[in-house]
This record gives structure tokens, sequence and C-alpha cells, in this order.
């Protein structure tokens, strides 16, 4: 066969549009990862506000995206509408958010079956449509765009501008986005979601941080999520570092959230991101600016990539890129995957590392210093013991407490030693582990929450042992219980303790 034009030996071979549209709608968008990528276009062409429409009508619902970025011309959208109308070789400006010359399609397509385009700029406005029924039913297989809103639709396109310049996208005939058992609730619930994602996609432009943009929804203003809680006092944050690459300058900054003891309820659950506390930890990567990734260890770690563990689920590392080097990264036309280059995995796994480690220790408690500001250590009732095969607790048998009860156990010493390996060995390891894990409810130490009596009650016990039995100057007895735990968190009742007078046999009551 041969093609008028085409120089002999050649065949022409274009994918048929129909089915070839039909196959790219299922690249694995989700709502929101579709709307953020018709966005990323808006905050291309420079728009400062975004409005989002989500409009309810059974079947016949629709969305929209309205901008006041640069705008259109005629040529250019129809450019715009084509598949692959610019080549992802090509360098872009540092601020372009695309890269395929596809979002806009694969992204309208993944969620519905009609998408309208219309953009004005000098004075003239255009609207150009895929329809994919009407391309479905068309005999030759070809790519035709049609030049205006469909019959019916003209309310939903033709929208009163109010800036000089835009775009409005329509997506209608929402298969995907509203499939035929869903309910106007099931509607409210996507909004929810497709909220809560861009505003962690588009945080730092929400914020004010750089290119100022307002998106809402249906009139609603989006605030911005931050993953990093970076003006919370207690929140850790490393100092940056800068890795010059072929491609451009890597940045990052490791974040350790705070333990959820110092959270408020409220904070605590705003914090934990759309995907909750265990999925959002990791590598926050952004290009321009621009959330791809939220929560990823990206394949790294020693030997076996590392997993997502409650344990590390403070440690939020913010990874940027610039779009120069998005092929080393292999960024990918849904812009939700991203992976490091060989060249650098090693220098960002040992940062990492390190904020792992860190993280690890706050959600365990660890973080809460041991020394006080004096210097002087804090004598601990229970001490962790590494040994080849892992780590078992113990009973500190130095822990005043322990110790009065050892020294003068006589007859019952063995029984008492005994006692203390029993509980050593039943410690509910497992059981405080979820406890812990679970944010609601966090295991109690160290008599919080308790009536100021029932610790008065039982230092009293501990400081007539020292001051009376053991004949230790009631200062002396003071220092050493305020560097005991768990009274080292109870200093006031410690200093309120009365002077006794060390004699032996004598035991006044305190
Ligand atoms: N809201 C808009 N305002 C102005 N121009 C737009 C808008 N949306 C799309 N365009 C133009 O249409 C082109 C194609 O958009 P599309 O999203 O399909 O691809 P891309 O953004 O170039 O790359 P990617 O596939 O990575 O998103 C854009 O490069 C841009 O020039
Ligand atoms: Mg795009």
């Amino acid at each position: 066969m041969s093609t008028t034009g085409l120089r002999a030996g050649r065949r022409r071979v274009p994918p048929r549009a129909s089915a070839m549209i039909e196959a790219l709608r299922g690249l694995g968008y989700t709502s929101g990862t579709a709307l953020a990528d018709i966005i990323d276009n808006s905050i291309s062409a420079g728009a400062g506000v975004v409005d989002v429409t989500f409009g309810w009508a059974g079947q016949d619902s629709w969305v929209s995206v309205l901008d006041d970025g640069v705008g259109m011309d005629d040529a250019e959208l129809e450019s715009a509408m084509r598949l692959g109308d610019k080549n992802p070789i090509h360098d872009r400006e540092t601020t372009d958010l695309g890269r395929f010359g596809l979002g806009l399609k694969t992204a309208s397509f993944s969620q519905c079956r009609r998408l309208t385009v219309s953009s004005w700029k000098n004075a003239e406005e255009s609207v150009l449509r895929w329809d994919l029924d009407l391309l479905a039913a068309g005999d030759d297989g070809g790519w035709d765009l049609l030049e205006s809103a469909a019959p019916g639709s003209e309310t939903r396109v033709n929208v009163e501008r109010s800036t000089e310049t835009g775009t409005l996208v329509v997506w209608e005939i929402l298969d995907r986005l509203v499939p035929k058992s869903s309910t106007e609730q099931d509607f409210l619930e996507l909004i929810d979601r497709v909220e809560r994602h861009l505003a962690m996609v588009f945080h730092r432009y929400l914020d004010g941080s750089g290119q100022d943009l307002l998106i809402s929804i249906n009139g609603k203003r989006i605030a911005p999520w931050d993953p990093f809680l970076a003006s919370h006092p207690a929140t850790w944050t490393s100092p940056p570092v800068s890795i010059e690459t072929a491609y451009g300058v890597i940045r990052l900054q490791g974040h350790v959230l705070p333990h959820k003891d110092k959270l408020r309820a409220k904070e605590l659950e705003q914090a934990a991101g759309p995907d909750g506390w265990t999925a959002q930890q990791g590598f926050y990567v952004y290009r321009n600016q621009r959330l791809l990734l939220a929560g990823s260890w990206l394949g790294l770690g020693k030997g076996r990539s590392w997993t997502k563990e409650e344990s590390f689920r403070l440690a939020r590392i913010r990874l940027d890129i610039p779009n120069s080097a998005d092929a080393d990264w292999k960024i990918d036309i849904r812009k939700s995957t991203a992976r490091p280059p060989v060249a650098i995995r090693e220098r960002i796994a040992r940062l990492a590392e390190d904020i792992r480690d860190r993280a690890r220790k706050v959600f365990a408690h660890r973080g809460k210093p041991l020394r006080r500001t004096s210097g002087d250590e804090v004598g601990q009732a229970w001490l962790a013991e590494h040994f080849l095969g892992g780590i078992r607790y113990r009973v500190q048998r130095e822990h005043p407490a322990v110790k009065a009860v050892l020294e003068d156990a006589g007859d019952l010493s063995a029984q008492v030693v005994a006692m203390l390996r029993v509980l050593e060995e039943t410690i509910p390891v497992q059981r405080i582990w979820l406890d812990t894990a679970e944010a609601t409810e966090t295991p109690r130490t160290g008599f919080a929450d308790q009536p100021s009596e029932e610790v008065s009650g039982v230092l009293a016990v501990m400081y007539r042992n020292l001051v009376l039995r053991k004949g230790m100057s009631p200062s002396a007895a003071k220092r050493q219980l305020a560097l005991t735990e768990p009274f080292n968190l109870h200093l006031d009742l410690v200093e309120r303790l009365p002077d006794l007078v060390p004699e032996y046999g004598d035991s006044p009551s305190c």
C-alpha cells in the first residue's frame, strides 16, 4: 500500500484515535492526581487564582478548572489539545511544571469522556473539544477535534470571564469520576479527598512562600497542608544540604516531627496527612515546589529497601529537584513517581539514615533528655540491654526503690530476685508497641495524669527509707530523688518533702 506524498518504501501508520485514547485512560490517575495535572498547567501559565468547580447533576455531573493565566490563542489551544504536543526531551522554562505534552489530555480522559477547553487572550476566545463518544462512533479512526461546546453544555463553558486572559477546562460525562451507582454523598466525599490532595501537592504555592497561588473548590479556598509542621517548636529540622549534579542542584532537609504527646489532638490529626502517619513518612520529592511524591523511602536502604514502619513515622525529608533532572529521576506523566539516580543514592541514604534514627528515638520517647541541665545522670528504673541476638529490658537493681527492697529482703531476697526476673521476662513488649503506635492511646508512665497525692505517697516511702533507715541527710536524699525516675518529673513534690531527722529506729510519718 502506498500513501500519497510518502516516499517509496515507507508506510504511515498513525494510531487509531478512539482505541488510542481509550488505552491512555488507564494510566492510573486518581481524581486528585488528575486535577493536580490540570492545575500544573495553570501554574505554568502564571495563574494566581484557580477556581475548581464540582457540579453535581447525577450522571450529568461536571468538573471545571478556571484560571487567570496567560491563556492561549486559537493556534496555541489547538496545539495544546494535541496528544504529544511538545517533545519531552526538549528543555523547559525552569518554572514549567510540564514535561510530556500529554497531561491535559491523559489526566482529563482518565476521569471523563468529554474534554472542552476554552481559552482567551488578545480579546479573542477559542473553544475546542475532544469527545470520546463521537471519536468512537466515527468510522475513519481519525482525530477529530470539535470546535465548540457540546449542545447543552454552553452554560458550563461560557462562564463569566473576569480576567483579560485565562483558560477554562471542563470535564463532562464523568464515567470514571462518577460511576453509575454514585450518590451525591460519594461526590461530596470525593471533593474532600481531592481538596486534601491539592492542599498537599501545592502547599508551597498556597502558603505564599513561592509563586502566589489561590486555589478554591466550589468557592472555598484551599488551605495549605505543611507535611513538616515547620512552625511547631517541637519539630526538629536538619541544616539544609545541597548536592551539585550534572543536571542541577538537589536540595534536602530532614525533619523529625514532634512526639504525639507534644501535639494537641487537632494538630495530631492534621499532621497525619491524607494517608495517615505511617504512610506519610519518608521523602517528599518536589519539582519546582510542586510535590511529586508524598512519603516514600525511594527504594533506598542497605541490602533490603527500607519499608514504612511505625517507628520511623515522624521522619519526613524534603527533597527538591529541578525540572532539568526529570529524565535522571524518571519522572512519569502523572508526576507521581521519581527515582534517585544511582550516583547520589548513597549520599541521600546516609542523610536519611540519620533522620530515621532521630525519628525513631523521638517516637520511642527516648528523645526526652535523661540528663538534667546540671549534667547529672538521672537514675533509670529500666535499662535496655543490647546483646548479639537483640535487646532485652532489665529492672535496674541500683534504682533506690529496688535497691532498698533487695537490701532489706533478708530471707525473701531470692524470691524478690525471682519476681524481678519474671517481670523482666514477661514485659508486654508487643502490647506496649501497638498501644504506642496507635495514635489514640498513649501508655502513661511517670505518674502522668495521676493525682499528686499518689506520687507523694510513693515518694514519701522512699524518702523515709533513705533518711530514717539509711541515715542520709534530708537534702542529700532529696537530691538523689530528684535524680531518680520517675520523681525527676515531679521536682515540685520532691522540694516540698518535710525535713526529717535521720535517726535509726525512729519512724515518724511524713
Ligand atoms: N491552563 C493553561 N493555560 C495556558 N496554556 C495551557 C494551559 N493548559 C495547557 N496549556 C498549554 O498546553 C500545553 C499542553 O499541556 P499538557 O498538560 O498536555 O502538556 P504539558 O503541560 O506540556 O506536559 P505534561 O504532559 O508533562 O503535563 C502546555 O504545554 C501549555 O502550553
Ligand atoms: Mg501539563
